[in-house]
């Protein structure tokens, strides 16, 4: 797979780039890029943004910039799937992760400021996608969180191929949180481990887990 990013902080994705299920993703080869729209913007002075027709505090990044730097990369046709990082897309979750993990392509386009002109959710992107009910100073978060679910789904992320399998809201738990987890030591400050773990029942081990997944799904 391969994920470019469009951003204006280019930086902020050092820290990520590093991360050892990421690198094994590349070194499984997936691709990531980062494209400055700054490097392909047809304004003077590499600038970006804008002020709000109506009025209003803040900026507001430019169509014709954001179209400039999806040119500049894809041509005409972009063969990316382009999705903006947005409070006001569609709320992120695991089965949205997956759907992108099969994609060959993702292009996510990250705002700044006030915002980005709604021509470019109308007319440049396939999809707007928000991690939460919260406002971000940028949508480079967002998209490290996107691409973070999505990589960790490709084949070779994870050390170990099961680990994604079994995890909250996958298939194998039927979309469910997961089941807690516990670790040695068995008692510590007197906090105990189920029993049932202790057993050695595998079968007794798998309803227990099944039981507390969609106990979690229903709290309260
Ligand atoms: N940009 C700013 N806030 C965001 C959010 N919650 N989700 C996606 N992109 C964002």
């Amino acid at each position: 797979m391969r994920i470019d990013f469009f951003t204006l902080f280019g930086e902020w994705f050092d820290w990520f780039g590093g991360q050892r299920h990421v690198r094994n993703a590349l070194e499984h080869g997936s691709e990531l890029r980062y494209v400055n729209y700054r490097d392909s913007t047809p304004l003077s002075g590499r600038q970006v943004d804008d002020s709000p027709y109506g009025g209003g505090a803040g900026m507001v990044l430019r169509v014709d910039v954001v179209d400039a730097a999806l040119r500049a990369v894809y041509g005409e046709d972009s063969p990316a799937r382009v999705i903006l990082l947005t409070p006001a897309g569609r709320p992120f979750d695991e089965r949205l992760a997956a759907e992108l993990a099969a994609e060959p392509h993702l292009a996510l386009l990250c705002g700044r400021y006030e915002g980005v002109d709604e021509r470019v959710r109308a007319h440049l992107v396939d999809d707007a996608i928000s991690v939460g009910p919260y406002v971000l100073s940028g949508g480079e978060l967002a998209a490290m969180v996107v691409a973070d679910a999505v990589i960790r789904k490709l084949p070779g992320s994870l050390g170990h191929a099961d680990s994604a399998v079994e995890e909250s809201f996958s298939a194998a738990l039927g979309g469910l949180p997961e089941y807690p987890h516990y670790t040695r030591p068995a008692s510590y400050r007197g906090w105990g481990v189920p029993e049932v773990l202790l057993s050695g029942d595998h079968a007794k081990v798998a309803e227990w887990r099944r039981v507390r997944s969609r106990e979690r799904a229903e709290p309260g």
